[in-house]
């Protein structure tokens, strides 16, 4: 299971006494409104769903011919199997992401691209996304142009279950496609469709995947002295008053896991609260060791307004040993024999002291291992954390009004009916 590591923060089990109350009711609180799909809470059953995932890997089984794998989606939509299949893709299938809309990148991929080996899947929630559908758009023709007729088996929508255009899309032409339940949002949608399909093309383990997040729903309703994202979300609500979240992580396969976490961090709690006041703090991520090469010396020696948390795994799924080399003694005779891992997690523990003695607030996540069972913990572990801290920040977790007026001023940037003047 996921451990948390507390030691640089001596006060921290007095306070989890002291807070006791808040966050049990924080808990409380979301859990009342688990049934109400409105309240957007659907990702709490999304790692008991057995039946989307039967439907899934059939959809899997019936298209052994995929070669490349096209991701269409942004922000939610993206983000989370961006993340995972980064750190358990198989190797049989090669993925690429139209998350941006900058032509460049989308002409070279298409030249690239076999289209007869091709399955393009469009992911958007609400259907409406304009970099989404302007992929959309592209790659449409594109199949078109190339496979007449049989263009439709190479696009697979995941969409809003009634709604929408990718809805309507795939109704009027018979197209495969997945649902977004209701009760979730963008951000909160990696175990949907929205990452399992994707995942099951990777060939990666969907059912530790899932069975880790049933661990962390567990976890999470224990009493507070084991629940971690109690104890996680009030280390948070502890240092709110220091302005920045850094995510770091020790680990190459999870390199992308940061920008998951800081999309779930910032759109869901940096707000308005209910009397109008601007609150949240602003998640950086960061990656081990890299970063000892460029951020921590800020970390270290810069302003203290972070908190930090390092997410370190603590054995490696295989190890590599590093061998011993003539006219190397001097410099590296220290590391002959040792494994690769040795050095990461020495890495990271040196990290995690060099910081705690520059007197920043940091704590350690460790995970097991970086395995699919123990990524799905960890990642509905952190959205657990982020829909407690919207209770006790006093903010909508779930909804995100600065990111749709954005979505808004584009439409209205380009004459799309209804919003106003190009
Ligand atoms: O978390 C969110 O809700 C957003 O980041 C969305 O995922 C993002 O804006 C894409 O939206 P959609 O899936 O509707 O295309």
């Amino acid at each position: 299971m996921l451990r948390l590591d507390t030691r640089f923060l001596p006060d921290f089990p007095q306070a989890l006494k002291a807070h006791e109350g808040i966050l049990l009711a924080a808990r409380e609180a979301l859990l009342s409104r688990r049934k109400d799909p409105g309240a957007m809470l659907g990702w709490l059953d999304l790692p008991e769903d057995t039946e989307t995932l039967r439907r899934i890997r059939r959809f899997r089984e019936e298209n052994p011919w995929v070669e490349d794998y096209v991701l269409l989606g942004i922000g939610g939509s993206a983000l989370g199997p961006k993340a995972l299949e980064a750190a358990f893709n198989g190797g049989r299938v090669r993925f690429h992401y139209v998350d941006h809309v900058e032509p460049e990148p989308v002409l070279r991929l298409l030249r690239t691209l076999d289209p007869r080996k091709t399955l393009v899947n469009a992911i958007s929630k609400s259907g409406a996304t304009a970099e989404t559908l302007a992929a959309l758009l592209v790659f449409l023709n594109w199949l078109k142009g190339h496979l007449g007729e049989g263009w439709r088996r190479h696009l697979v929508l995941t969409t809003d279950p009634k709604r929408g255009a990718l809805r309507a899309l795939a109704e009027r032409e018979g197209l495969a496609a997945f649902p977004i339940p209701e009760g979730v949002g963008g951000r909160f949608s990696v175990l949907s469709p929205v990452g399992l399909l994707p995942l099951a093309f990777a060939d990666a383990d969907l059912d530790a995947l899932l069975m880790g997040a049933r661990q962390a729903n567990a976890n999470a309703l224990a009493p507070l002295g084991e629940s971690l994202p109690l104890q996680t979300a009030l280390l948070h609500h502890l240092h709110r008053h220091l302005p920045i979240a850094v995510f770091m992580v020790y680990s190459e396969r999870l390199k992308h896991l940061p920008a998951w976490f800081v999309q779930l961090h910032d759109e869901s709690l940096g707000k308005r609260d209910r009397e109008g006041r601007p609150v949240g703090t602003t998640a950086v991520p960061a990656l081990g060791p890299q970063d000892q090469h460029a951020q921590v010396q800020l970390f270290r020696e810069g302003p203290l307004d972070k908190l930090l948390t390092l997410v370190v795994p603590e054995r490696p799924t295989e190890d590599l040993p590093l061998p011993p080399a003539e006219g190397l003694e001097g410099e590296a005779g220290y590391l002959f024999g040792k494994g690769l891992f040795t050095l990461l997690s020495a890495e990271a523990e040196a990290t995690y002291r060099a910081l705690a003695e520059a007197g920043q607030k940091v704590y350690t996540l460790y995970l097991p291992e970086v395995s699919p069972y123990a990524v799905g913990w960890l990642l509905q572990h952190l959205m657990w954390q982020t829909a407690l801290l919207g209770e006790l920040w006093g903010v909508n977790a779930f909804d995100q009004p600065g990111v749709e007026l954005g979505k808004r001023l584009t439409f209205a940037l380009l004459g799309r009916p209804g919003y106003g003047e190009g």
